[in-house]
């Protein structure tokens, strides 16, 4: 079964395919890109030990012969050092302008790997097969491509959007359990921000989802794309709705900046975290009622997930820390902070009008209760 969603950019569209065993069939579905039956792919360490050898054959079962790169799997690969290796790579394997990369693996890959086609050459074609559950949903789809800098993440960029994007929900089946539920924040994100009825049939089947059910997973993927798929055809260089997108992000990149961007904390938990804090904060603000952030709560804690600042280990700076890690986020303009508040489940809009005193004092309670 292979679901697809389009994304309607004029000039730029292109289609997402959904569904298991689509690594068997890559060759058949990417060979009307290419000029000649030739790719190069980029992966980490531990798809291309999980994965890449199904990718070949998927290819040369259409007669593409292909070339590979594995580079290091974690955060820290996406920076200018293996960003070089890879853009020298590509040029050393002599991908010309008409050619295809492939981008194998996370988020981590998808962004270096879609950056390093963004200039490679002034820029060549390339297609997202994303592999953790995150990237599915919503890194390999839109287009924003880049690494981080030392001054802070996804600095560094361009939007390019792939030509293709094949989502082979059966790839997911060796992600740690870790690495799904981070996914999973981005995925319950979708509903919180503007579809009631998604985040009620998360709440019912996503944790059929988690344990594997193929069904319940092409669903989840497919909804999620929709949706993302639908805000960037709407505001593709996110100059109105495409924010909200970040519901949940601005608390988020403060807790990834005070943790370290390490394993205390994945980019995705700290997404689920955020989202219920952005919701307490719209539900002490008078905009949705106090049952949405319980509502939230409790499924998160249904799903074995991340839920409040105590689910975080080791020490976290004070509040007015965290507001000021918050005030360092992209999204700041003309130095006022941009929240994504709600005023229901599925009903998220941008404001710059938040209540700086009520979001104070609902990170000092949550931090006092650790
Ligand atoms: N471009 C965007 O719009 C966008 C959106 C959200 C996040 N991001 C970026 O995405 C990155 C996070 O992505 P991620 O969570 O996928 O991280 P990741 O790429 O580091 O993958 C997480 C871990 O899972 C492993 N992995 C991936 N697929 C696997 C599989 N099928 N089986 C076993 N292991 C597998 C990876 O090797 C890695 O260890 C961040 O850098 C974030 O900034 C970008
Ligand atoms: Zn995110």
């Amino acid at each position: 079964m292979m679901e697809t969603v389009h994304v309607g950019l004029a000039g730029r569209e292109y289609d997402i395919h959904i569904g298991p065993g689509l690594l068997a069939r890559s060759g058949e579905l990417i060979r009307p890109l290419l000029k000649r039956p030739r790719v190069a792919i980029v992966s980490d360490e531990n798809v291309a030990a999980l994965h890449l050898d199904a990718l070949k054959s998927g290819l040369q079962a259409a007669e593409i012969e292909s070339v590979s790169l594995t580079l290091p799997a974690g955060e820290s690969t996406k920076g200018w050092p293996q960003f070089t290796r890879t853009v020298e790579w590509l040029l050393e394997q002599k991908i010309e302008r008409n050619d295809v990369v492939i981008a194998f693996g996370g988020g981590v890959i998808g962004d270096l790997v879609g950056f390093a086609s963004a200039v490679l050459r002034r820029g060549v074609r390339f297609v997202q097969i994303p592999t953790s559950l995150l990237a599915q949903v919503d890194s390999s789809v839109g287009g924003k491509t880049g690494i981080n800098a030392p001054q802070g993440k996804n600095l560094i960029g361009a939007f390019h959007q792939p030509s293709l994007v094949l989502a082979d929900t059966a790839v997911l089946g060796t992600l740690t359990e870790r690495d799904f539920l981070a996914g999973y924040g981005e995925v319950v994100k979708y509903g919180l921000l503007g579809d009631f009825e998604f985040f009620q049939w998360l709440e019912a089947n996503a944790s059929c989802a988690a344990s594997g059910d193929m069904d319940a997973r092409i669903y989840a993927v497919k909804r999620s794309v929709q949706m993302k798929a639908g805000i960037v055809e709407r505001d593709e260089t996110e100059q109105g709705d495409r924010a909200l997108l970040n519901l949940g992000h601005t608390f988020c990149h403060a807790l990834e900046a005070a943790t370290g961007y390490s394993d205390r904390l994945l980019h995705g938990e700290g997404v689920a975290i955020g989202c219920a804090l952005a919701f307490e904060v719209s539900a002490r603000m008078g905009l949705c009622s106090q049952e949405d952030p319980s509502r939230l709560r409790a499924h998160l804690r249904d799903m074995k997930m991340k839920v409040d600042l105590s689910d975080i280990e080791g020490e976290l700076p004070d509040a007015d820390a965290l507001i000021a890690l918050m005030g360092q986020d992209k999204k700041v303009v003309d130095g006022k902070i941009r929240f994504i508040m709600a005023r229901g489940i599925g009903q998220a809009f941008v404001t710059q009008d938040v209540d700086m005193t009520i979001v104070r004092t609902v990170l000092q309670q949550a931090l006092d209760a650790r």
